[in-house]
């Protein structure tokens, strides 16, 4: 029997439901019931009626999914799918930044680990965090922003205020240079250049538009552009061009490659279903705690 073929067989008889990032491969992407950002899978995650969630995606992507589903059995393909930038802040340094600015609101990207998360007041993602910002916060709220400082500048930027920020960043983004965006300007003239806000300030200052990748998928959808410069990583281009096959995608570096989501395979996602591996567990208290974070996101 071919894979595929296996894996909607099993699919159906433990009742899952296949949830992949954009940056999975295509095979994988190919074969999920849903395919998204984070924020779209965080929702999915929250109100799916399956019993088994296999998570394509990256470790703090599946422990979200725990937490906000807590009575479902979530599996992840491959348990080495880390995030780097999930990892560049532990639940004591931000207890410690904590401790040195009393006063201060805690907003966490959703790439921390769960521990983090039952740290911090509210969470967000790429597609919602101005948001959040402007409707979660009051306007003299002092707020830490961790743990990447690309996005916190970003949004601080466009909302026009100050934030503390950690000083994590994400290992493929900054590898996206300026000088890419300009090689790929004399190439494609008539393209826009869509960023996502993880790149460093000198990439985004070039862009057209800084946008999460759901955010991307929605513009090539709706505008009338028909050729695009995409700064993400590159998993992204398979949906890009599916969903419009009258435009073109160029990546604006063949070196935003995200190791870790890459380590997912058809072949591992069987395994999760015929075995029920790895399944991802997180402790009841750091699931109380961090849920309602993740839920004041949800409920803006
Ligand atoms: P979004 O899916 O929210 O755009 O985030 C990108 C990312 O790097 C996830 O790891
Ligand atoms: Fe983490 Fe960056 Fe990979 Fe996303 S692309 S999982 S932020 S390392």
């Amino acid at each position: 029997m071919e894979l595929v073929e296996k894996i909607n067989r099993l699919r159906k008889e433990r009742n899952a439901v296949i949830l992949a990032h954009n940056y999975q491969i295509p095979e994988v992407q190919d074969i999920a019931d849903y395919v998204g950002d984070s924020l779209g899978l965080s929702i999915q995650a929250s109100k799916t009626p399956a019993d088994v969630i296999v998570f394509c995606g990256v470790y703090f992507m599946a422990e979200t999914a725990k937490i906000l589903s807590p009575g479902k059995t979530v599996l992840i393909p491959d348990a080495n799918a880390g995030c780097p930038m999930a990892d560049m802040i532990t639940a004591e340094e931000l207890r410690k930044l904590k401790r040195e600015h009393p006063r201060a609101k805690v907003l966490c990207y959703v790439n921390t680990t769960a521990e983090v998360k039952a740290e911090c007041d509210v969470c967000c993602t790429s597609g919602n965090a101005e948001r959040i910002v402007r409707e979660a916060f009051r306007s003299d709220d002092e707020i830490i922003f961790a743990p990447d400082q690309y996005l916190a500048r970003n949004i601080s930027t466009r909302v026009g205020r100050d934030f503390i920020f950690w000083k994590g960043y994400c290992p493929t983004h900054v590898k996206i240079l300026p000088e890419d965006i300009a090689r790929k300007r004399v190439l494609y003239p008539e393209a826009e250049v869509m960023v996502h806000p993880e790149c460093t300030p000198a990439v985004t200052e070039l862009a057209d538009k800084v946008v999460s990748t759901e955010g991307m998928m929605r513009y090539a959808r709706e505008t009338k552009t028909r050729e695009f410069i995409i700064g993400t990583e590159i998993g992204i281009l398979h949906r890009l061009k599916k969903e419009n096959p009258d435009k073109s995608f160029y990546p604006v570096s063949e070196r935003a490659a995200c190791p870790n989501m890459k380590l997912t395979t058809l072949e591992k996602v069987l395994w999760a279903l015929e075995e029920m591996q790895y399944e991802v567990t997180v402790p009841p208290d750091i699931i109380s705690k961090a849920k309602s974070s993740l839920q004041i996101m949800l409920d803006h």
